[in-house]
């Protein structure tokens, strides 16, 4: 309740603008408080004190207690808190130069006083600051230094201790007081980063251990309502999803897609398809975002995608859909703090699910984010404005786009986008260093030169993450890194190919198993959606993590979900 009442700007700039309402019923209505001149000019002063020690405190606050949903609330108005303490700390130079019989007087005073240099070096320490607390100057800047520019805030605040302190009156002890949350907080933040310092240094590095796959939140399809259906920029529609038993839903990994099958008019069979969660985890609903597939241009008499046109024209609000629990192994790591999300047209949906995520549960210090994104136009990139939105609130989220035909009144209306196709050149120049991990996801041709190019760039195999929405032909050059498995081996024959290859587990399933040794197999969704990666079984059987949406039928299975129960010879 108190923190979406305090992430609500309205809320937040009232709050802020209290002291200063304050300050004019004083002025203006004598009558209200007998304060004086100099009382006014200290209380502007001491609002100007607090509220950079309130900006500073935050980073701690959200390092120590990243769940804190009120930190977070707090932490989205960081911006404006800073920029208020700026105006008040000008209100309060300026009263105290207004104070002053002449300018004469002025300079002889800070001649004198070591506390008014102080003073004023603190308020020339926060005037960069202020001048480029906006995401205009993060993006000339870059984030990096922009960053390093503002922890000025540091030392301007040191700055403020002392001034405050050997004031007119001294006030060390009352000053003390004042800064103790905030140096007690940063001196847990400092012991929390040293500690887990030492941990990693003491210790090995540890294996990469494959994670069980989770259980499916529940078997076979669920009935949902489309609670909303959103048209959206590109031919893209968005479906808000509410279970119809109304139990709360189970939470998904970002980056996770949802299985339908649809009953469509005119279909003989069924018809299964991925869409991706295009949303942050909620209880409540989960959200696809589906592009109408049009005929491709070098076959103009082809049928369009039958059920992104189904989603488009026939599905409605109020309407039930049939859907398997979320799954995907293409999924955000909890603990890395430096992602490049890279996607391209409608492959922005994980990419949305991750970022989404990130900011709900408050960007940390030293978490980056760098979302880099293709599509033909403006008009055409979904969520172009709400991604602005959120990274004019969250400096660590850098935002670069390329619009490969972009309309003449694009071209003249905005210039911070590159026009042309998103690459992996184009990442490299604006990424500061090779210290990230990549998420990416879009049309084959993308993927394929973006993954080359980092993998050019001696991007860790591991730091890569891919996933196509169909049939793949994107390869990693250099191998993932073995993981460690607990996993009983066997023997997997493939028997045309005449290939035997021992199954460890280091694969997560016989499609990967047979690719890794060379082997050209078929495969289409590498979901279980789409049948293409059936293979028969000569001899042996194979288990699935969860049933998957296509049935192999008897003696076959799907290579991209099964895993062999023991021994097992395919006819491959
Ligand atoms: C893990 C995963 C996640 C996904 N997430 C998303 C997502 O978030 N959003 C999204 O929009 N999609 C997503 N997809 C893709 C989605 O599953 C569908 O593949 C997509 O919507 C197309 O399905 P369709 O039934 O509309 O098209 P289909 O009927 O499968 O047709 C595909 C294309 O083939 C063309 N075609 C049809 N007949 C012919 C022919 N004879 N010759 C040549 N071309 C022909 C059609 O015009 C169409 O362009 C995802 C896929 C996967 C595997
Ligand atoms: S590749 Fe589509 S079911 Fe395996």
């Amino acid at each position: 309740m108190l923190p979406s009442l305090i992430r609500k700007r309205t809320v937040f700039f009232t709050l802020l603008s209290l002291p200063g309402l304050f300050v004019l019923a004083s002025i203006y209505a004598p009558s209200f408080n007998s304060w004086q001149f100099r009382d006014i000019q200290n209380f502007l002063g001491n609002i100007a004190m607090f509220l950079l020690i309130f900006v500073l405190s935050l980073t701690p606050l959200i390092q120590l207690f990243p769940r804190w949903r009120l930190a977070q609330a707090l932490n989205t108005h960081r911006r404006s808190i800073g920029i208020s303490c700026y105006i008040y700390a000008s209100l309060h130079l300026l009263c105290y130069i207004i104070s002053l019989p002449s300018s004469a007087s002025i300079l002889q005073d800070f001649q004198e006083f070591l506390y008014l240099q102080l003073g004023l070096a603190a308020f020339i320490l926060l005037t960069p600051l202020f001048l480029t607390s906006n995401s205009y100057s993060v993006r000339v800047f870059g984030y990096k230094p922009w960053k390093i520019l503002h922890r000025l805030a540091y030392i301007a605040a040191i700055a403020v201790f002392l001034h405050r302190s050997l004031g007119e009156e001294i006030q060390l002890f009352q000053t003390l007081l004042i800064f103790f949350p905030l140096f007690l907080l940063e001196s847990l933040r400092i012991l929390k980063n040293l500690f887990g310092l030492f941990k990693k240094k003491g210790s090995a590095p540890p294996p990469v251990i494959r994670k069980p796959r989770p259980k499916p939140a529940w078997e076979g399809y669920r009935d949902f309502r489309v609670a909303r259906k959103e048209p959206n920029p590109g031919e893209i529609c968005s479906f808000y999803l509410e279970p119809v038993d109304g139990q709360p839903l189970p939470p998904f990994l970002p980056g996770q897609y949802l299985t339908f099958k649809f009953e469509v008019p005119g279909q003989a069979k069924p018809v299964l398809r991925c869409y991706s969660l295009s949303d942050a985890p909620a209880q409540d609903h989960y959200r696809i975002s589906v592009k109408l597939q049009r005929a491709p241009r070098d076959v103009p008499t082809a049928a369009p995608g039958i059920s992104s046109t189904h989603l488009h024209a026939t599905v409605q609000e109020g309407d039930i859909l049939q859907v398997k629990a979320p799954a995907g192994k293409f999924t955000l790591e909890e603990n890395v703090r430096k992602i490049a999300l890279v996607s391209s047209g409608v492959g922005i949906t994980p990419m949305l699910s991750m970022l989404y995520h990130r900011i709900n549960q408050g960007l940390r210090d030293g978490d980056e984010i760098w979302f880099f994104h293709g599509a033909r136009t403006r008009g055409g990139h979904f969520t172009a404005e709400e991604l602005e939105k959120i990274a004019d609130k969250n400096p660590q989220l850098q935002i670069r786009v390329c619009y490969s035909r972009p309309t003449e009144g694009e071209k003249q209306i905005k210039q911070d986008f590159q026009i042309g196709r998103l690459g992996a050149g184009f990442i490299r120049t604006h990424l500061p260093s090779k210290d990230y991990d990549f998420y990416i996801c879009g049309p084959n041709a993308m993927m394929a030169e973006v993954v080359r190019g980092l993998e050019d760039w001696e991007i860790a195999p591991e730091r890569i993450h891919f996933e196509a929405f169909g049939p793949s032909s994107v390869k990693r050059t250099r191998p993932l890194p073995k993981s460690a498995s607990e996993e009983p081996t066997c023997t997997v024959t493939f028997a045309q190919s005449q290939k035997e290859l021992e199954w460890t587990g280091e694969q997560e399933n016989l499609l990967e198993l047979g690719e890794a040794a060379g082997l050209t197999l078929p495969f289409g969704c590498r979901s279980g959606v789409c049948g293409a990666c059936k293979q028969e079984i000569a001899s042996g059987e194979v288990e699935y993590d969860s049933a998957p949406a296509a049935d192999p039928g008897e003696h076959a299975c799907l290579l991209c979900q099964a895993k062999p129960k023991g021994d097992l010879i395919l006819k491959a």
